[in-house]
């Protein structure tokens, strides 16, 4: 079984854009870029064969020179040009993985640092088995709509989940829906949306409260306080 990893780093970082000077990517939090973070995680999981990171196409040689080299990551194969949304990057990647191979990709935020090589391979697994996973968590909040000041209804929340990534599938599965989703010309928030446009079933596999996207800036303080905290791993 081989193994990909898309991992989309195309963005712009215009909701961090107020505390940082460029896209979030780039970023040192503990000394280190982001991405860098993500990678070693991929890197460190056994089951990752290769690696495609879609960026901006003024940033590839940054990606080589500021993270990939300087790291020591060899698990990335190929840098190449993302695209306007994190839809079309990640349809970019998988276009580029059409020659590699691959029986299983998996698609992870570069944003999404605290990623574990564990939830990398459980993911991996479910793909194997239910032909699609997405990693995430049960709600916990009581959960409300609302279109602005006044509540008009309170969701049950027994049967929702937060989506996360890693989000992974058989290679042809995932292909076949982002090819639909071009055809029909229809944008979704995550891989997960585009397979179950095509009618096909995707599994929930159980992430972690770590594994948050920074989004924000609230966000980068609470990386950078998750990192400062030594005994993150244990307490997973
Ligand atoms: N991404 C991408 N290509 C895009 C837009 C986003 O590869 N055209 C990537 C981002 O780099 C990020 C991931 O998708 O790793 C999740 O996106 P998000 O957190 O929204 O990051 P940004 O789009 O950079 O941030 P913002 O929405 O605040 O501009
Ligand atoms: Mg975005």
């Amino acid at each position: 079984m081989r193994v990909a990893a898309i991992i989309p780093a195309a963005g712009s970082g215009t909701r961090l854009q107020s505390v940082l000077d460029r896209p979030k990517q780039f970023t040192r939090v503990a000394g280190k870029p982001l991405l860098a973070h993500t990678l070693l995680a991929f890197q460190a999981c056994p089951l990752v064969d290769l690696v495609v990171i879609p960026t901006r196409e003024d940033a590839i040689e940054t990606v080589w020179e500021e993270i990939i080299e300087p790291y020591g990551i060899t698990v990335v194969q190929e840098v190449i040009t993302g695209g306007a949304t994190r839809q079309e990057s990640v349809w970019r990647g998988l276009q580029v993985l059409e020659e590699a191979d691959v029986d299983i990709v998996a698609v992870h935020d570069a944003a999404r640092i605290f990623v574990t090589p564990d939830i990398i391979t459980r993911s991996v697994r479910a793909a194997e088995r239910y032909g699609g996973c997405v990693v995430g968590l049960p709600a916990v909040d009581t959960i409300k709509m609302s279109h602005e000041t006044w509540i008009e209804a309170t969701i049950d929340r027994s049967v929702l989940w937060y989506a996360q990534t890693p989000q992974t599938f058989r290679y042809p599965l995932l292909r076949r829906a982002f090819r639909h989703a071009a055809d029909i010309g229809f944008t979704g928030t995550d891989e997960a949306m585009l397979v179950e446009t095509l009618g096909e079933r995707v599994a929930l596999v159980r992430g972690s409260k770590y594994n948050l996207k920074i989004t924000d800036p609230e966000d980068l303080e609470l990386a950078r306080a998750l990192l400062a905290y030594p005994h993150r791993e244990e307490s997973q």
